[in-house]
């Protein structure tokens, strides 16, 4: 989603916002502006789509100044165009927002005697601040008066006429970090936009707001009162946004999966038992309720059949963005466990604070451990699985299933359903998945052959039974993320209930069943579909590859593994599948159109 930058520096900003903007592209967005003041003067650049356009602009327009502030845009209220890119400015003022201003409406009709020039809510901020500075009051007082009259939710950034040592940020529902330096100062919508700038963070609290000035941060809380907030040393992660080798982050990412799910194996696992789990016990749990949104929902569909077949606990799992509004029951006995990457998606912060006070334990599965849906679950549980720039997620998803995996088998531990030699034999097969994830990524040429012609189909089908039909799900999300072929992902055996009706030599069937107690099934499951025309690529073990026998479009060979957690392995080729049909359709992999990497909104 949106991002922003702020920067009161000691040299010319604007090379620097578009460096630091750059760093947030993988957010997504389709819009790019920067505001400075020099000589007691606001001006500003704004270009649609990348920010080459906006870089563009700068060599023919050049802005000067030291202090500035700078947005990508995420069209939500107006459509992508230069008048509705931010910065949004009215007379003395410039503002940058990532969120939504729910009762813009009202403003707008309020200050109706204003003249506005776009069609978002985030130049209402800006209006009203005006007025309020007309009505008197100082920059600082005008910008805390106009967050008074805000509703909805918002990270803003603001800078005004005639002050080059201020900027007043403000964080309500959706994140803001400042950052220190040596006489200058700066703000980001998170700590990577920063990185090469500073490693010192600050961020802000719920409701907080700050005046930036190159000598430090006086932050206030919702009601205005000087609130201390802690100031830590990020590590910075300059390395990671590099691709390192790779034609695209996406690529690196599903090749860091071995290293990335091992770091998350030795956190969790240690001496043939579950560790570092501190603050769960599931011994009095009654039902697990996990709730999510995308490729993070998947996984919660996975780990429900461990917490089912290992634990023998009830497990709900819900999208975030019904549950929310669904109002259904939450037993105080229960553990919810709320699954997020980003840790900052709109609905799944919603569904945690429906649940917040009624559940037994709220559980943060989050790959950042500072997110909004960290900081307000009773338990932290970090994914480690690095910064992901990738839109498209992949090792988030192998981490949080290698994660949940953990907090499944030590369920099942606590609950007295397996005993110790059954909890090493099932930490063992984890730690047996990096090898085995390596040789899967071997097979990256096999699926870059195949894909060549499945990047012709308009339509896809994948299969899978068990723990593999959310895979399925996972498979046909990625592949119509990136490759914009429409794709979808069914229960093997629900084929025959209505999509077989889809089946016909125009439509791939991409199968995925290790070879397990139900994969004569799945094999009848395939006959029906080669025996209407339909083209099945299988993904299958070594056992199963024989079983199959002939007839299939193709048969690509899979390591074999426990089918318990055989989701972990098969999600590679789902993976690659996605990456390479995209190659071959020439998509933006890490930026595909209309997504956002953070969805802070509803
Ligand atoms: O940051 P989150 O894990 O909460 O994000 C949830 C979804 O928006 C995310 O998984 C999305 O579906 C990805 N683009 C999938 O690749």
């Amino acid at each position: 989603m949106c991002g922003i930058v702020g920067v009161l520096g000691n040299h010319e900003v604007a090379p620097t916002l578009v460096e630091a903007l750059k760093r947030l592209e993988y957010r997504g967005y389709d819009s790019a502006g920067i505001a400075t003041v020099q000589d007691g003067k606001l001006d500003r650049r704004r270009a649609v789509g990348k920010l080459v356009n906006l870089s563009d602009a700068l060599v023919h327009d050049p802005l000067p100044g030291k202090s500035g502030i700078g947005h990508t845009r995420w069209a939500t209220h107006g459509q992508p165009t230069v008048s509705n890119a931010h910065p949004h400015t009215a007379g003395r003022v410039a503002v940058v927002h990532n969120g939504i201003i729910e009762n813009y409406r009202e403003l707008r009709d309020r200050l109706r005697h204003r003249e506005f020039t776009s069609q978002t809510d985030t130049e209402t901020v800006a209006q009203l601040c005006e007025e309020f500075m007309d009505q008197g009051l100082s920059p600082r007082d005008a910008a805390a008066e106009t967050l008074n009259h805000l509703e909805g939710a918002y990270a803003l950034a603001f800078l005004f006429d005639g002050e080059e040592d201020l900027i007043v940020a403000a964080r309500k529902g959706s994140p803001l970090a400042i950052g220190h330096g040596e006489g200058e100062m700066f703000v980001g919508s998170d700590a990577i936009a920063l990185g090469p700038l500073t490693d010192r963070i600050t961020y802000l609290e719920e409701g907080d707001y700050a005046f930036v000035t190159r000598q430090g941060v006086e932050i206030r809380d919702a009601e205005g009162r000087l609130a201390n907030r802690e100031t830590r040393s990020i590590p910075m992660q300059a390395a990671s946004l590099d691709k390192g080798g790779h034609k695209h982050f996406m690529a690196k990412e599903i090749f860091e999966q071995p290293v990335v799910l091992s770091d998350c194996l030795s956190q969790y696992s240690d001496d043939g038992q579950v560790t570092l789990l501190e603050g769960l016990d599931f011994t009095e749990t009654d039902r697990v309720s996990m709730v999510a949104c995308g490729t993070a929902h998947y996984a919660c569909a996975v780990a429900k059949y461990w917490f089912e077949q290992l634990a023998g606990l009830p497990c709900d799992v819900d999208i975030a963005s019904e549950f929310r509004y669904r109002e259904g029951p939450v037993s105080p006995a229960s553990t919810a466990i709320f699954v997020s990457q980003s840790g900052e998606t709109a609905d799944t912060l919603a569904a945690l604070r429906y649940v917040q006070e009624k559940a037994a334990n709220v559980v943060a599965v989050v790959n950042v451990p500072e997110s909004s849906i960290a900081r307000e679950s009773d338990v932290i549980v970090p994914i480690l699985a690095g910064v992901e720039v990738g839109v498209a997620s992949t090792k988030a998803f192998m981490n949080q299933l290698g994660t949940l995996a953990h907090l499944a088998i030590m369920a099942a531990r606590q609950r007295g359903r397996i005993d110790a030699e059954r909890e090493r034999e099932l930490l063992n097969v984890l730690r047996g998945l990096p090898g085995l994830i390596n040789l899967a990524l071997a097979q990256e040429e096999a699926i870059m052959r195949r894909t060549a012609k499945l990047a012709e189909a308009r339509s896809v089908l994948f299969l899978g039974r068990g723990a593999m039909f959310p895979l399925a799900m996972e498979g046909a999300l990625k592949l119509k993320e990136i490759s914009y072929i429409h794709a979808e992902g069914y229960a093997s055996g629900e084929l025959k209930h209505g999509p077989i009706a889809l089946i016909d030599k125009s439509v791939p069937v991409i199968v995925m069943a290790p070879k397990d107690a139900l994969f004569d099934k799945t094999i009848s499951n395939m006959q029906e579909v080669m025996a209407r025309d339909g083209k099945v690529w299988l993904i299958t073990d070594a056992d199963g590859a024989a079983e199959a026998g002939d007839g299939t479009w193709d048969t690509l060979v899979m390591p074999r593994i426990d089918p318990v957690f055989a989701p972990l392995l098969y999600a590679v080729p789902a993976q690659l599948i996605a990456y390479h049909t995209a190659l071959h359709k020439g998509t933006d992999v890490d930026q595909p159109r209309n997504l956002a990497k953070s969805v802070t909104v509803e």
